[in-house]
């Protein structure tokens, strides 16, 4: 098993460290929570210990549907082993339904469903607020070329339909999602970072509660509530 070393990245969520082998790193999720680029921040109970078990349920899943992945093991409450990647600095963004900035930006109404799979592009720049771009300018910056971004979209909209059943199996409608794609050390392109109610948006499908980081972002209440329900219904929709 790896040996943790030192710490080689803070983000706003998780911390990454070195181990003794070059090619895998030690994730460790923290409870910080921050949202509209870090202007609000907090806290919130078993927030790290949650979505690394939900990512962990979610990222086995789509392994065991054949999509790539970083992901090698869970190794405790807080913490992954994972392949080291070079993440791609492009946020892939799926809508399936109008939530969120988008619907902000169109003037739409939240809660819309899409007859289309909508997918936004966002450059991964902290001081620039992580900006919308589309495909040109991708290539412009360099983080990646057409021919990538096509595998990525490919990849992407792959990892939406079986998200999709995942979670219509625990009654729960995938709004809208984030994921990072990163480069392994032989060029292979793999779903890194997490997938969890603080990346996605998930709505209750009969009452429509929210169940994700909007709780958060909103002041609702009940976070931590929301995520454990989420981790329960996945348990019980991948026993299924
Ligand atoms: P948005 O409506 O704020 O653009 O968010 C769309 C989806 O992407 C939503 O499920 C939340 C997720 N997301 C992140 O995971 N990280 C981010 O930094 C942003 C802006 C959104
Ligand atoms: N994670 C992002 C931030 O801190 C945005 C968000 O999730 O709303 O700022």
């Amino acid at each position: 098993m790896s040996q943790k070393k030192e710490m080689l990245y803070e983000g706003k969520a998780k911390q990454v460290f070195a181990t003794d082998k070059p090619d895998e790193v030690v994730v460790r999720y923290k409870d910080d929570a921050t949202a509209f680029n870090a202007q609000k921040r907090g806290q919130f109970d078993r927030k790290g210990e949650l979505n690394n078990a939900i990512s962990t349920l979610i990222f086995g899943y789509l392994a065991e549907k054949g999509i790539p992945t970083h992901f090698i093991a869970k190794l405790d409450d807080r913490e992954q082993l994972v392949k080291k990647v070079d993440i791609i600095p492009l946020e892939m963004v799926v809508r399936n339904y109008v939530a969120g900035s988008m619907a902000q930006r169109l003037g739409v109404e939240e809660g819309l469903k899409s007859p289309v799979t909508i997918f936004d592009l966002c450059f991964k720049r902290d001081d620039l607020g992580d900006p919308l771009i589309n495909d040109h300018h991708a290539v412009f910056l360099g983080a990646a070329t057409y021919d990538e971004l096509n595998e990525m979209y490919a990849l992407t909209d792959k990892i939406n339909q079986l998200l999709i059943d995942l979670f219509d199996k625990a009654n729960v409608i995938l709004v809208d999602f984030k994921i990072e794609l990163g480069k392994t050390s032989d060029g292979k392109i793999v779903l890194a970072d997490e997938i969890s109610p603080d990346t996605c948006r998930l709505w209750d499908k009969d009452t429509m509660k929210k169940l994700d980081k909007d709780r958060f972002r909103r002041d609702l209440g009940e976070i931590t509530e929301a995520y454990v329900e989420i981790y329960d219904r996945l348990q019980t929709a991948l026993a299924k």
